[in-house]
């Protein structure tokens, strides 16, 4: 198993701090791609092999890019409780080369209280005046509404024109095709 950095990637919030995927993450990373509630809207579960391979592959993306999907810890107890980051889009040709999203996964016991929408926010700051970018996208699976809520809260704006049904969920998961589309751009 690979031993990641931890000293690549990292912001602070008020109360989180945003940073590399460590070793001690993996139980919990597990659970957050197993778990049915916070995989509602996604067609797979990940089994522990799996789950691994994918925090390899997003640490990997960060050393790499200087930004990804990165670890939310929380500063008061130190538990890492999901993530939230800056990722470039693989999935042309219905998004073109290099779109940058902002995703985010928090573990149930800590929704309700604000972490992603602060985390997101800081997010943004770092894509508009770190990175330079021009535009940032966000979907989800129509009714996602706790997704859409975070969208709405950051300042993100629909744009129907580019919703898009995804090209590799198949028709046994008919309702998780359809995705909504929300876009920021750096203010003026
Ligand atoms: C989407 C998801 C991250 C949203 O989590 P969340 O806790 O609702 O989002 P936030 O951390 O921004 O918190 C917002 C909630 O905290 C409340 N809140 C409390 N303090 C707050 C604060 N300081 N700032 C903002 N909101 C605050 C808000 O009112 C809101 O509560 P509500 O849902 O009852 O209206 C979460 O539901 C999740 O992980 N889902 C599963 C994974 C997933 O679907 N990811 C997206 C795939 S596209």
């Amino acid at each position: 198993m690979k031993i990641l950095s931890k000293t690549e990637f990292h912001l602070e919030t008020e109360r989180l701090i945003l940073r590399n995927w460590e070793e001690r993450d993996r139980d919990f990373f597990h659970f957050i791609n197993s778990d049915e509630t916070v995989m509602k809207f996604f067609p797979f579960r990940r089994t522990r092999e799996q789950s691994d391979k994918l925090m390899d592959t997003l640490q990997d993306n960060i050393r790499e890019r200087g930004f990804g999907f990165a670890a939310l810890e929380k500063k008061d107890t130190g538990e890492c409780i999901g993530f939230c980051g800056l990722n470039a889009c693989h999935l042309e040709p219905v998004l073109p080369v290099e779109t940058i999203e902002i995703g985010w996964r928090l573990s149930p016991d800590h929704w309700g209280n604000g972490y992603v929408t602060e985390s997101a926010l800081k997010n943004l700051e770092f894509g508009f005046n770190e990175l330079q970018l021009g535009e940032i996208v966000s979907f989800a699976v129509r009714g996602n509404e706790k997704s859409f809520a975070v969208m709405e809260r950051i300042g993100m704006k629909r744009d129907p024109a580019r919703d898009y049904v995804h090209p590799h969920i198949d028709d046994t998961h008919a309702d998780l095709k359809q995705h909504l589309f929300y876009y920021i751009r750096p203010p003026q």
